[in-house]
């Protein structure tokens, strides 16, 4: 099943929304996100942000605490349809790979719980993509290959069956670098045990 396909049912949107995050973990993510834009655009205001994709929202009203617009975009509508973004009108269908919005239109993107579901060739587009509608910042997690889980995997140990595709920073950097960007800086819950890190990048 390809990624875009994966949550596009009305069950897979309510599982998601209701149940896939629960206790500490609900606010982990919005708290390293809120982390490397304070550190990196810190000072300023923040006038716009997109969150892409945006799933069901979750991130959604933490970012409006740091920018009066703040817009969601998501490839499945079932998702999005349980979000904020959609009953403020602020949520829109469409693919990471090709963004409906002109270079630089917000001044922050953040993406979360995305990069590690594509395949090389998407990977590569959607990071050029953040980069182009980007004005200032781009903050977006990704699954670190110097990780606890992958060094097991690497061993051959025994780890939950997991489809996630680990990259390594160095080589993140490289494909930002191909895009015309460069890396800022990283943040995670825990140095080498918590597998996904959010990537700052500008
Ligand atoms: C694991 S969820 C993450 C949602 C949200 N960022 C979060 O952290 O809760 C992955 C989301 O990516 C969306 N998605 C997958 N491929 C996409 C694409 N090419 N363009 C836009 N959204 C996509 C899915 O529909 C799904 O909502």
């Amino acid at each position: 099943m390809q990624v875009e396909d994966r949550w596009q049912s009305a069950k897979d949107a309510a599982h998601y929304a209701d149940a896939r995050f629960s206790g500490a973990q609900a606010d982990r993510d919005l708290q390293l996100v809120t982390r490397l834009i304070e550190r990196f655009d810190g000072g300023r205001a923040t006038r716009s942000i997109l969150d892409v994709p945006a799933g069901t929202g979750r991130l959604h009203d933490g970012l409006a605490h740091l920018s009066k617009l703040v817009c969601g975009v998501d490839v499945s509508p079932a998702m999005l349809e349980r979000s904020a973004y959609r009953r403020a009108s602020r949520g829109l269908v469409a693919d990471a790979r090709a963004l409906p919005f002109r270079d630089g239109a917000f001044d922050v993107v953040v993406s979360c719980r995305l990069l590690h579901h594509l395949e090389e060739a998407q990977l590569t587009e959607v990071v050029a993509e953040l980069l182009r509608v980007s004005d200032r910042l781009v903050v977006a997690s990704f699954w670190d290959a110097a990780c606890w889980t992958e060094t097991r995997k690497r061993l051959g140990l025994r780890v939950r069956t997991d489809a996630r595709r680990a990259i390594s920073r160095q080589r993140l950097a490289l494909l930002v670098e191909r895009a015309g960007g460069r890396v800022l800086g990283h943040a995670s819950s825990f140095r080498f045990f918590s597998p996904q890190t959010f990537v700052a990048l500008r």
